[in-house]
């Protein structure tokens, strides 16, 4: 039934193309959905995310970036629930769900996880330097107080500094959740071929494989423990126009660490510029992708064509051989 997915990337509704997968066909799901954070929602809408990006370089109220709204928690919890339960479905026990999540909802991403009949095993951290800074003096907002000039320069002398509660922001957690598995982790590896760490792959320098990661130097302290290895140049193509591709390497990592199978299926619903299926393809494993976004997906199928994009992670993986007892 999954042949119509296999190794392909699908232009359409996750939540509706999740229906036609088989149950217990899924190696490991590895994603980064939509953060319900402005207009980064469950449709996606490329103008709308462009325009949103435009209108943080212009204060008129609050940007876009900035405003708070609680809601959108937990709109991303109810959908995000609906997802989760398709996800456990498909998955094979003991087959692994990470997920990217923004450091503000993660909280609402884990809950809706775990509800969905998860076992959240761990929290990963991708942590890095670089990003753009959202806080936000008040000046503009004082210029539009109903008091005198004199009183405005006061005000904005004694606020100087002081802004909106945004510092910058520089991590990603990611959730790593597992479906429970059938019987013992032994049973659930002869029988499913899922279910363990691989804890042979090494990161940083030679050291044993960490939920945190880092995939530009940054300190020699903190390299040697956690950084990737430096991804190709090739690895984001330079007609890929999407806002949020994530490094291939670090997707590598996480199914280096947990796809068993030779054959494992890795399954991204929210796949984007395809960094996911290019990670698993270029380990050897197989891959489904969904995007709502056809243009996406364009790019995705392009990125996967060229055999130019290879794998920075292969050379940290230890060749191991597939148990007989498990063939
Ligand atoms: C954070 S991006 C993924 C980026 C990807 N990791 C990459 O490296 O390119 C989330 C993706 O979810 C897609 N999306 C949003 N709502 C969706 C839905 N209901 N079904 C399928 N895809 C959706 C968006 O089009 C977007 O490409």
């Amino acid at each position: 039934m999954n042949e119509k997915f296999l190794n392909k990337i699908v232009t359409g509704d996750a939540l509706k193309l999740l229906n036609d997968i088989e149950d217990g066909s899924i190696d490991l799901v590895l994603t980064d959905p939509p953060y319900f954070l402005d207009k980064l929602d469950n449709e996606w809408n490329q103008q709308k995310v462009s325009l949103r990006l435009k209108s943080q370089l212009v204060v008129k109220s609050l940007p876009a970036g900035m405003k708070f709204d609680r809601e959108q928690g937990k709109r991303f919890y109810e959908w995000y629930s609906l997802v989760s339960s398709q996800l456990f479905r498909v998955l094979k026990p003991g087959g692994f769900f990470f997920s990217f999540s923004s450091p503000r909802l993660y909280h609402r991403m884990a809950s809706a996880v775990d509800d969905a009949g998860f076992e959240v095993r761990d929290m990963f951290l991708w942590l890095y330097t670089q990003n753009q800074m959202k806080a936000m003096g008040l000046a503009h907002f004082i210029d539009k107080l109903r008091v005198s000039s004199a009183e405005k320069d006061v005000l904005k002398e004694e606020l100087r500094g002081w802004k909106t509660p945004q510092v910058k922001s520089c991590f990603e957690p990611i959730v790593m959740a597992q479906k429970p598995t059938d019987g013992t982790y032994l049973s659930n590896i002869q029988k499913h071929h899922v279910g363990l760490v691989n804890t042979n792959i090494r990161i940083g320098d030679g050291m044993f494989p960490s939920n945190v990661s880092i995939t530009e130097p940054i300190h020699k302290v903190l390299d040697r423990a956690f950084l990737l290895p430096k991804p190709s140049q090739e690895e984001r193509g330079v007609d890929n126009i999407h806002e949020t591709v994530k490094p291939l390497v670090l997707c590598q990592y996480i199914i280096a660490l947990t796809a068993f199978a030779k054959d494992a299926v890795v399954l991204d619903p929210f796949v984007g510029s395809g960094t996911t299926a290019l990670a698993a393809d270029r380990l050897g494993k197989q891959f489904i992708g969904l995007d709502i976004n056809k243009s996406y997906v364009e790019i995705a199928r392009r990125r996967l064509k060229k055999k130019e994009i290879v794998s920075s992670f292969a050379s940290f993986i230890p060749i191991t051989r597939q148990p007989q007892l498990l063939a």
